[in-house]
């Protein structure tokens, strides 16, 4: 509905300059809720109109400004127009303002800000997004955890935005780890502990193999021997990697399903196994893979043609390698997913290796590489949990849910609550979301408990608690009926800023989608429930006349919406009470 007044803007804007009013849609911007001086309104920047060519270069801008500025009139929707250092301020009817959001947002909660015309100008088709990716029997480490809410996050987004998605776990399931654990397993596995608790399992084979390797060299030989029987299909080894392959899955889906992730696909490194000789072959018909001295077989990636930089996709015993596999990952889903885009969300420590992947993709042809991105994020340091160093996604998650249900119970607010646990492990989990989220991605952070859970600040937990507690008023008012609604009633300057922030959440899925980063998501939803507490502290409903508490009533439960909505995109399921 920001568009309503956008709309209504452009229109004038398009009278006076000639312009297609459709051109200054996109440039006019809700003015954050801080500007005092002249909201709630539009801006619009100067430079934006130079760019489009309405205003000219070479002229005096601010005459231009201020001539612009006198041939706007007041009207319906704009009351005041106001020449800024370089900006346009367009105030606009606050009555307006408070009847055409709310109309709106009441009567389509769920289309608010993504059904928005500044967004329909971005491409719309099949994204693919692959995240998460852990490696069987390896350490499940915080950059796996960050791949695993940023993908999801990217994956939300982009559905909300209209996109067809898929989600892509892409195993870390070869190599010779497997020979290890293998060959590990057969001395040291138990049927019956697998059974148990399977990822705990392989991975202490896993710790305790290598560890015994490192200086008994028979071991070594086995797990060569293993992984030379895997390469060539052999039944039984071939059997045994697929029941770890398998059971991780499993445990993985299970453990995903608490954090509200799920995967369209789980393919893995072993799938392209087969499908890197095909590559290879491809590449060799085209004369782009060159034998080294070495032996090694190379992708020439320089612009000069000289080997100053390239990708090796052969060892020299004829093995493929990590980058190969990918090659032959990325041909696969586009022709049996035919995407438009597709996302790979890893740490930064492999940004090397996809723009290598992406060069390799189009020195082969494949100009749809184009639209291949990686998502590069930081380190985390310090994760850890009272057990010690985290290795499963599963002891995240436990410690979170453990922190918070004992900062519950000392705050004694976990009584009332159907299941305390699940409560606690939510909560816990937007935490960690929000505190991840905050910053630029590619931002490397130090982790603490303490300082992610705490109730007050601009946390995860604080998001919750507002949401909780704006539910919870609004069910108390749930059986009053909610037909008459006056904007009148919300001409104070508490609505008016909740009114004039929820004009820019258009803009801020918008600009989230550009960059695929989600603080501009987390900073607008922080701030729209500093706004909403303060009012709900201020903004009496009980006690009011029937019409101040409907109108109230209206503005809190659009609010609570867009709040949920928002925590939703971001991987956050929004609890009732708390
Ligand atoms: N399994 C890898 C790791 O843990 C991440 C995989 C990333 N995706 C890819 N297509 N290479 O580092």
């Amino acid at each position: 509905m920001a568009c309503f007044f956008r709309r209504s803007v452009a229109a004038q804007l398009s009278r006076i300059c000639g312009a297609h009013e459709d051109v200054f849609v996109p440039l006019l911007s809700a003015i954050p809720p801080s500007k005092k001086q002249l909201s709630p309104g539009l801006r619009l920047t100067v430079n934006s109109l130079v760019k489009n060519g309405t205003f000219s270069r070479d002229a005096d801008l601010q005459t231009q400004t201020e001539r612009l500025v006198k041939q706007v009139k007041e009207d319906g929707v704009v009351q005041e127009a106001v020449a800024g250092h370089g900006v346009i301020n367009f105030r606009i009817n606050t009555l307006l303002l408070a009847e055409k959001l709310l109309e709106q947002l009441h009567a389509d909660p769920q289309s608010f800000g993504v059904k928005s015309e500044i967004l329909q100008n971005l491409k719309k088709g099949r994204t693919l997004v692959e995240f998460s990716s852990p490696n069987i029997a390896k350490k499940f480490h915080a950059g796996h955890l960050r791949s695993t809410i940023i993908g999801n996050f990217i994956a939300n987004l982009k559905q909300a935005l209209g996109n067809d998605v898929i989600r892509v776990n892409y195993l870390g399931d070869w190599g010779m780890q497997f020979g290890l654990l293998g060959a590990g397993f057969q001395r040291l596995g138990s049927q019956e502990k697998l059974q148990e608790n399977a990822l705990q399992h392989l991975y202490e084979v896993y710790v305790q193999v290598n560890r015994e390797a490192e200086h008994d060299g028979s071991i070594q030989l086995a797990a060569a021997e293993f992984f030379r029987r895997l390469e060539q299909h052999d039944k039984q080894a071939l059997s045994l990697w697929k029941q770890f392959r398998e059971i991780t899955v499993e445990e993985y889906k299970k453990i995903y399903e608490r954090l509200g992730v799920y995967f369209d696909q789980y393919s893995g490194e072993s799938f392209h196994q087969s499908k890197t000789r095909e590559v290879l072959k491809d590449l060799q018909s085209q004369g782009l893979l060159k034998t080294t001295e070495k032996g090694t077989g190379v992708v020439d990636l320089s612009a000069e043609g000289d080997l100053s930089s390239y990708a090796t996709l052969v060892r020299s015993d004829g093995t493929s390698l990590y980058i190969t596999r990918d090659v032959a990952a990325a041909l696969d889903r586009k022709e049996r997913f035919s995407f438009d885009e597709m996302i790979y969300v890893t740490d930064k420590s492999q940004s090397v290796h996809f723009q290598q992947l992406f060069q390799i993709l189009q020195a082969m042809g494949h100009h749809w590489a184009d639209g291949c991105v990686h998502v590069p994020f930081g380190l985390v340091v310090g994760m850890s949990s009272r057990l010690g160093e985290v290795v499963l996604l599963e002891d995240i998650l436990n410690e979170a849910r453990y922190r918070m249900l004992q900062n519950m119970r000392e705050a004694k607010t976990s009584k009332e609550l159907a299941d305390p646990e699940l409560t606690a492990e939510q909560i816990g989990v937007s935490a960690l979301i929000i505190q991840d989220f905050k910053g630029p991605l590619i931002s490397d952070y130090k982790f603490d408990w303490q300082k992610v859970l705490q109730a007050q600040g601009d946390t995860g937990v604080f998001l919750q608690y507002t949401h909780a507690r704006l539910r919870s008023l609004l069910r108390m008012h749930s059986s009053e009926s909610h037909t008459h609604f006056n904007p009148a009633q919300l001409q104070d300057n508490r609505s008016l800023s909740i009114l004039q922030h929820l004009l820019r959440y258009d803009e801020v899925l918008l600009q989230s989608s550009l960059d695929l980063q989600p603080r501009h998501l987390v900073n607008f939803l922080i701030t729209l429930s500093h706004l909403a507490s303060s009012a709900h502290r201020e903004l009496q409903v009980k006690g009011s006349s029937a019409e101040v508490a409907q109108a109230r009533l209206r503005l809190f439960s659009c609010t609570c919406s867009v709040l949920s909505n928002g925590m939703k995109t971001l991987g956050i399921s929004p609890v009732e009470k708390m």
